[in-house]
């Protein structure tokens, strides 16, 4: 890979081109912003130099800053590797340059990058470039200025909205709120851009410090007024993110106190926010997100992905119906098999819906959603299976039906064919035990609704060879969902690691603890909703299913709830037959039903774990923790016995399927920033007072009594040799 630099070249017009290189995205690694000022200390002193272009190799300005080097940061816990970028390089070098500077942008100025367009004199843009300031995504708010410059630019309340938004603009629409001065062909960019830098010198153009402008920014009261406003809305939609807060009062006090007060106020919030939690967790997610498709004996090994242009889905229920409208829209062609036409018709009917549900919201063009149906052949046999290069059996779960459909696949499907099963509970190799393709046999774990629902995960077993693995990554990313390789285990890694949640709801609630107060207090700690309405959603049928399955696995640590039993004993099933915890109407939000509160009772008495027959007394926090630490403890296991590569896979995976709050980080990073020795006291606690549900880990016990991170890798915690 090439290694970051900024290149000068003074042409025979005066001009000095700046050019960032960092492929792919320009990223400003520190070495590219020592350049910079270099680069530019080196313009300003040339006397041959007249006037300077800023740009980026390779059709990008710049994606904004190393992300890298917060993730260092948090690692060493060092600050002092930020550099000083918004005074030093923007105001001193660019902004306040006695020669006049010019942006020329193509491809993307996000971040840092559009910060640094911002501080140039004029900023000139090829066709469709985006531009944005995303770093409230991050944890963190703008540090090179922005927050002061967009607003000086193209007003108040556009600025607002694209900062905590996060939501970039193109060059068109930055040409007509005033970012960028001038669109042209991405040919002339660099032509016209030197000729306007050389005009700006002669003043034939406006020579304009962003900082110095108040012309859009309007009264002082105007902008309280609109930030007030803003600021009421971050407290509603953005509780928990302290960033979003931070940004709006920056803003603010670079209106009340100028803009370069501003500046150094935004610097000053920028440290202070890097090294918050919120900004770790969020970073850690997007590394994470990044290190899944890195596969150590997969992708590592020199092997080429095979493209995967036919695929054929068995069964067209509710999940093989998402699966192949997954495919369908990453531009795979897909067979549906069926038994019957009506079953086939029924799948089609749903891959249709949910494909029209996708274009009514906005989420697929017309265009789009015709070429995805083209790509669709219902069948009711196996003959057009001689051509597909991959099978996902998604067919009920029934070993012998499983066993016969792989071995007739076996025998029609082509030899390279993935034969992926969708199982949640039968053993691969058990399924796979009746043919002799056991190296292409692998589990392909969808999140239910398949074509909404991020995750995927793909099992392998001990002979799933490599290539396999690789070509199922590869269409995971194709069908954009976010692809984790995990081990043979009950529940894989996600509801292996998640099983523990609703037990420990059921648990409390059978303590005496109100159910609503959990769900309300899951949802303060930032799940979109909480373990109770959660089972009105998916139905009481699939809990109950799950909890057998976990039963049989872990008889050691789980906990049966008679709540559920009793519940459908009396004729309810949650949100699809209108009797859940919670009574759903039309156009309200979800309001509690007190007609459950019998049913509680019932299952209290019949349980009789309440200490004395009285409710237990427990602090909010305490109830958090009592239904997250088991979830802990579990993932400890998982870690332990290797189902994840790496503790980051498992906090994406949480993030992704079981919607665990982003800017946590995941659930191994945050019982990390919780810490594993009071996670391991409390369960400790808890196993004496509650039983052994709550009984911590070895894992667990071993890193909390030692001091080391649950996340941290294997061989940090030197494995016992074993005696002869
Ligand atoms: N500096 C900031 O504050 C900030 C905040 C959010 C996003 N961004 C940038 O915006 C772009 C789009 O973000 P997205 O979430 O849509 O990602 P994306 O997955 O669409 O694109 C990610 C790109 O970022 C590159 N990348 C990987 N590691 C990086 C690193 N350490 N620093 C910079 N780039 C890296 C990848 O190679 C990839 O091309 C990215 O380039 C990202 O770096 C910057
Ligand atoms: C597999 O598909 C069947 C049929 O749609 C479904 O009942 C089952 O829940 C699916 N299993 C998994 C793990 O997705
Ligand atoms: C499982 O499938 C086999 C073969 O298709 C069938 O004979 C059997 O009845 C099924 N078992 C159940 C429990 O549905
Ligand atoms: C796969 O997991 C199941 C369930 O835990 C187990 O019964 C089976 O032995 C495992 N198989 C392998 C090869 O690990
Ligand atoms: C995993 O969890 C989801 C959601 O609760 C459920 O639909 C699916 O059947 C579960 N699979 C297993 C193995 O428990």
């Amino acid at each position: 890979m090439a290694l970051p630099k900024v290149d000068f070249e003074v042409g025979a017009d005066g001009v000095a081109v700046i050019t960032m290189g960092n492929p792919p995205v320009n990223a400003l690694a520190i070495p590219i912003i020592m350049g910079l000022k270099d680069r530019f200390d080196e313009a300003a002193r040339r006397n041959d130099v007249k006037a300077i272009v800023l740009t980026g190799k390779g059709g990008r300005f710049s994606g904004g800053f190393d992300i890298s080097v917060m993730k260092k940061v948090h690692d060493t816990g060092d600050s002092s590797y930020l550099p000083d970028v918004s005074v030093e390089l923007v105001v001193n070098a660019i902004e306040d340059s006695k020669k006049p500077v010019v942006a020329a942008v193509e491809g993307l100025a996000l971040g840092g990058g559009l910060e640094l367009a911002m501080g140039c004199h004029a900023r000139i843009a090829a066709p469709r470039a985006q531009l944005g300031l995303p770093e409230l995504t991050l944890g963190i708010i703008p540090g090179f200025g922005g927050t002061q410059r967009l607003p000086r630019l193209i007003g108040l309340s556009k600025a607002v909205e694209m900062m905590l938004k996060s939501k970039p603009i193109s060059s068109e629409e930055g040409r007509k709120l005033g970012l960028i001065d001038s669109i042209v062909s991405s040919e002339e960019l660099l032509k016209v851009s030197r000729l306007w830098a050389l005009e700006i010198g002669e003043r034939r153009k406006p020579w304009v410090r962003s900082l110095h402008r108040t012309d859009k920014i309007g009264s002082l009261s105007e902008a309280r007024e609109l930030l007030g406003t803003a600021r009421q809305q971050v407290k509603k939609t953005a509780p928990h993110l302290p960033q979003q807060q931070a940004c709006v009062d920056v803003i603010e006090y670079g209106i009340v106190h100028g803009g370069y007060s501003g500046v150094l106020k935004e610097a000053e919030v920028f440290k202070k926010l890097v090294v918050s939690n919120t900004a770790k967790g969020l970073i850690n997610v997007f590394f994470a997100q990044r290190a899944i498709t890195k596969v150590p004996g997969v992708t590592d090994i020199g092997l080429k992905p095979r493209n995967v242009k036919k695929a054929a889905v068995v069964g067209g229920g509710l999940m093989g119906s998402g699966i192949a409208t997954a495919l369908l829209l990453g531009n795979i062609h897909v067979l549906l098999k069926e038994i019957n036409s009506e079953l086939l018709m029924k799948g089609i009917k749903t891959i249709k819906g949910n494909i029209n549900d996708l274009l009514r919201r906005g989420k697929l063009t017309k265009q789009k959603a015709d070429a995805a149906l083209s790509l669709l052949q219902g069948v009711l046999d196996y003959t057009e299976f001689k051509d597909v290069d991959l099978v996902i059996e998604a067919v009920i779960e029934n070993l012998s039906l499983k066993q016969t459909i792989f071995s007739d696949l076996e025998k029609i499907c082509p030899p390279h064919c993935i034969l992926a099963s969708n199982t949640s509970t039968i053993d691969l190799n058990l399924v796979g035990k009746k043919t002799s393709s056991q190296d292409r046999i692998a589990g392909a774990h969808f999140f239910s609704p398949a074509h909404v629902m991020p995750l995927l995960e793909i099992i392998r077993t001990d002979k799933t060879s490599p290539q396999v693995i690789l070509d199922l990554i590869t269409v995971g990313k194709v069908i954009k969902k976010a692809p984790v390789v995990v081990g043979n285990c009950t529940g894989f890694a996600v509801n292996k690691t998640f099983f523990p949640y609703s037990q420990a709801a059921q648990l409390l609630v059978n303590l005496g603890v109100d159910a609503y107060r959990i769900d309300t207090l899951i949802r303060n700690f930032g799940f979109p909703i909480g373990p109770f309405q959660l089972a009105d959603l998916a139905g009481y049928g699939v809990a109950v299913a799950t909890s057998k399955v976990f039963a049989d696995a872990f008889p050691d640590r789980v906990f049966k709830s008679p709540l559920l039993d009793l519940l459908i004993k009396s004729g309810r099933n949650g949100k699809n037959n209108g009797k859940g915890y919670y009574i759903y109407e039309k156009g309200s939000k979800p309001k509690p039903d007190p007609s459950i509160q019998p049913i509680i009772e019932e299952s209290r008495r019949f349980c009789n774990i309440m200490p004395n027959g009285k409710p237990i007394s427990v602090t909010d926090q305490e109830i958090v923790e009592m239904i997250l630490f088991p979830v802990v403890n579990e993932a400890c296991r998982v870690l332990e016995d290797g189902v994840v590569i790496r503790a980051s896979d498992l906090d994406i995976a949480s993030v992704l399927g079981m919607s665990f709050p982003n800017y946590r980080g995941g659930i191994v990073f945050w019982a990390d920033l919780v810490g594993a020795n009071h996670i391991y006291t409390s369960l400790k606690k808890w196993t004496q007072l509650y039983g052994n549900f709550y009984k911590p880990s070895k894992y667990l016990e071993e890193r909390a009594l030692k001091g080391i991170p649950l996340s941290a890798p294997a061989s940090s915690t030197p494995k016992p040799v074993a005696r002869l």
